[in-house]
């Protein structure tokens, strides 16, 4: 048995790995495979929520996973596995939703901002999507997870329901995770059109499977204002935005290059821009290479899938046996 901190992680297979999801997740996992008992999931029950009747759910599996190992996730190191290939996830979903609360639930930020979004279909799965959520974690008795700021509240209802089961049951049985921010601030990576952070459907993202020809397009028709007018001005919002991305992508050199050009009133927007996407380019190009070979790669696929599944359910079949136990079902 590892000693290692537990630690869980899961992604929706709704469109492909951004830039976002990089450097705010996915940069930090490929470190911390190392040091910790990593399980990394692609959340596929969780992705019905939003897209009930997905066109080609399997192949969104196998894309975000052939990219998640693009980048670096070593399924020799990690769990790496599906959401769906772990059924005990699903049955202690069942058991906490029995102690989870209507008036909680409807209150959350995500499920009220999905509700406005998808109006014809506001669904009990999006409803009890935190509970979901808090089986992933605490089936491995996760104590750590990693995530970007938007999932900040998800991760408080999961401690809720832990302390809930707890108390309910009177046993110290489930850990209460908390959220693991790789001992900086939690990122929040922004989109490329002036508001707020990249993602998967606002139109903004970039993504890693973008090729050059993509990427220069992209970048060349992010919002700018119409330059500084004073030296030493403080940056628009749209204009923080892209210096954010090029101190991740560029050189030190070039950010201030560009930084002394605003301050000074020198800048050309074009320039800048032509240079970030170029560097944006040298980064991906080749995770996109190893992206479209390890997608083609079927039996090396499937060998981690098979790998990742019989990993993950050593720890979660035992927790359901122990669930069961303590609420009280008994065999005859
Ligand atoms: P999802 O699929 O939206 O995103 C996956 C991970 O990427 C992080 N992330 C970001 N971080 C910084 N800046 C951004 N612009 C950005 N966009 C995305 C997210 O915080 C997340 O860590 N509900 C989850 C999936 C999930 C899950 C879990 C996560 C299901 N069960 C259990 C952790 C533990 C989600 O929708 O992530």
């Amino acid at each position: 048995m590892s000693e290692k901190e537990i630690v869980v992680s899961g992604i929706r297979p709704t469109g492909n790995l951004h830039l976002g999801n990089y450097f705010g997740a996915v940069k930090n996992f490929i470190k911390m495979q190392h040091d910790t008992n990593a399980h990394f999931f692609i959340a596929d029950y969780h992705s019905l929520t939003t897209h009930p009747t997905p066109a080609d759910l399997h192949n969104n599996v196998r894309q975000v996973l052939a990219e998640y190992l693009a980048c670096g996730l070593d399924p020799e190191v990690a769990t790496i596995y599906l959401q769906s290939d772990l059924p005990e996830t699903a049955e202690l979903y069942l058991l906490l939703n029995m102690n989870a609360y209507l008036g909680e639930l409807e209150r959350t930020t995500s499920f009220k901002d999905k509700a406005r979004q998808q109006p014809e279909n506001v669904n009990a799965g999006l409803l009890t999507y935190p509970v979901l959520m808090a089986a992933d974690i605490i089936i491995h008795g996760a104590k750590k997870v990693p995530v970007g700021k938007d999932q900040e509240q998800n991760l408080e209802m999961a401690r809720k329901f832990a302390k809930r089961f707890n108390r309910m049951y009177n046993v110290d049985y489930f850990e209460e995770p908390i959220p693991y921010n790789f001992g900086e601030e939690l990122v929040k990576i922004p989109g490329l059109d002036g508001s707020g952070k990249m993602g998967k459907s606002e139109g903004n993202g970039l993504f890693l499977i973008d090729d050059d020809k993509t990427i220069r397009k992209k970048v060349m028709k992010a919002k700018t204002d119409s330059g500084p007018t004073f030296e030493n001005s403080e940056k628009p919002q749209e204009i923080k935005n892209l210096f954010t991305i090029a101190n991740i992508v560029s050189s030190q050199d070039t950010v201030k290059f560009f930084d002394d050009a605003y301050n000074n009133c020198s800048i050309r927007y074009g320039d800048f821009k032509k240079q970030l996407a170029e560097d944006i380019i040298t980064f991906n190009t080749p995770i996109r290479e190893k992206i479209a070979a390890i997608y083609a790669d079927e039996v090396y696929l499937s060998k981690v899938v098979k790998m990742g599944a019989e990993k993950a359910r050593i720890g979660a079949t035992k927790t359901i046996k122990e669930v069961r136990e303590i609420i009280g079902f008994k065999p005859f």
